[in-house]
């Protein structure tokens, strides 16, 4: 789309969301507003065709979104949607060398669920209508609290103007048709306007909505274009109007895994973030929350309350139910939990079983191994073939540091040993139970690190019967 570049306002401080967390950087679907926007932005132009309108925590904002490649313009006072494009106005005065784009389009921050597809076609209606403005519209149920865009004639492209909810004359409190904050100008045209706004209005702000009828004073085209879905310009202004796009773009991501052969029983109470991918015939149980670039093989299982975050799962792996992965990486046909917790690092071989109330940490665990009951494994390489036994713990941390625990191929570890890293185990080797180990043990050899059993035979009985005398 040569001659376009596009304009994003993403500098106000959202002040409905009473939060302090900057509007744009609240997320749905997992990730920020203005990554969504910006997603949807770089389908149409190069990400050095963006500039970014940054003001209220700028740094942080920009920090968020700097991998994306996107330029920033800087709003240091945020003096309404008007005020944010006479900064773009004022950079390209300033940056002379830098070609003034033909056509912009300017997107909001805060209206995340905007298609490529629907920004590509106000691009090509602008075009075609020869406009000096294009704007984005819909009807939604409830149209309060938006901007109304009000047509010549209800049949007409053709808009008069734009007018703010709080400026709305009681006749047109009825008015349906939304303006989406996203539009498309001649540059010219926009820039020409800008320096006329005023601050005449209830929020004492420079409204870019003011653009529209001071164009059509001036006998330029403004045209409204309607969006297929009004859910992709709702915009998150508060909470409840943030987790309304939650909702509906969760339940986009439920169905675009569901097409592909993914079962997710009871979608609505999944929380599926919108980068996860699931493979053909996984089963999704009930309450079950996939977040983070989260990947899972076909044929898995993940039963219900298990929560997974930025990990990668084989095919075949069944997860029951309240586990919670973080960074793991598991292999095929593992068997994990109830209540099992694998921690960043955790990589859990082929055929593994992790059982309940387990806990892993940066340790690799070979093919087949088990640890079925209650132990922690942390900062260990352990081979294929090997039992831990319930309750057994690797002593990673002496108070100070972190020690490397490794177990060889094939290696029993019995019922509640302690492993004082740093230790190794050979290959084949036996470690009895209760034992604590603080020195290697060599392969194929048995270790016992306990004290001996004593047994008195008739203690008991002895003791009763001095306590009767
Ligand atoms: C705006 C429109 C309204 C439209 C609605 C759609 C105006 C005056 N009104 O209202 O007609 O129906 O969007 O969602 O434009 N921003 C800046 N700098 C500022 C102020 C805002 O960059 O000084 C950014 C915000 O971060 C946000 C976007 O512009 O991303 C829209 O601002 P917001 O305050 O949410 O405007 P609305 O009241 O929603
Ligand atoms: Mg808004």
């Amino acid at each position: 789309m040569s001659g376009f570049a596009i304009a994003i306002m993403a500098a106000g401080r959202g002040t409905r969301l009473k939060s302090k967390r900057p509007k744009v950087l609240h997320e749905i679907g997992g990730r920020a507003l203005l990554l969504h926007v910006i997603a949807a932005a770089a389908k149409v132009v190069p990400p050095g065709r963006i500039f970014c309108i940054v003001g209220h925590e700028a740094d942080r904002v920009q920090s968020a979104v700097a991998s994306t490649g996107v330029r920033f313009v800087l709003q240091a006072e945020q003096r309404g949607t008007g005020h944010a494009l006479q900064q773009v106005k004022a950079y390209f005065a300033a940056h002379r060398q830098e070609v003034l784009p033909q056509h912009l389009l300017v997107l909001s921050g805060d209206v995340p669920l905007i298609r490529p597809e629907t920004i590509a076609e106000i691009c090509e209606v602008h075009l075609r209508e020869r406009a000096a403005m294009t704007i984005l519209t819909a009807v939604p149920p409830d149209p309060t609290g938006y901007g109304r865009v009000l047509r010549v004639r209800d049949d007409a492209p053709e808009v008069t103007a734009i007018v703010e909810q709080k400026s709305l004359r009681p006749e047109q409190m009825g008015a349906p048709e939304i303006n989406s904050g996203i539009y498309c100008f001649e540059t010219e045209a926009l820039f020409a306007k800008l320096g006329s706004l005023s601050t005449d209005n209830a929020h004492r702000e420079f409204y870019l909505t003011d653009v529209a009828a001071m164009l059509v004073v001036d006998g330029e085209r403004v045209v409204a274009v309607k969006a297929a879905s009004v859910d992709e310009v709702l915009g998150a202004n508060t909470i409840a109007e943030m987790m309304h796009l939650d909702a509906a773009m969760r339940m986009e991501t439920a169905k675009r895994l569901m097409a592909q052969g993914v079962t997710i029983l009871r979608p609505d109470t999944c929380v599926i973030d919108a980068e996860v991918t699931v493979g053909a015939d996984t089963t999704i149980e009930p309450y079950v929350q996939l977040l983070g670039a989260t990947r899972i093989g076909s044929e898995c299982r993940i039963r219900s309350y298990s929560v997974i975050q930025g990990s990668v799962l084989g095919d075949g792996v069944l997860v029951r139910n309240g586990c919670i992965l973080d960074g793991a990486e598991v292999g095929n046909g593992a068997i994990l939990g109830p209540y099992a917790h694998l921690r960043p690092e955790s990589r859990i071989g082929e055929a593994a079983h992790i059982g309940n109330f387990c806990e892993t940490k940066k340790v690799s665990i070979g093919k087949g191994s088990k640890a079925n009951h209650l132990t922690y494994l942390g900062d260990a390489v352990i081979g294929a073939g090997v039992n831990i036994g319930a309750g057994a713990i690797t002593c990673n941390y002496d108070g100070v540091r972190k020690h490397l625990t490794t177990i060889g191929d094939r290696v029993f570890v019995g019922s509640d040993s302690t492993l004082v890293a740093p230790v190794s185990l050979g290959d084949g080797a036996y470690i009895a139970a209760g034992s604590c180990i603080t020195e290697d043990v060599p392969e194929d050899s048995l270790a016992l690190g306990r004290s001996r059993q004593v047994t008195k035979a008739g203690w008991v009985s002895e003791r009763r019967n001095k306590q009767k005398a």
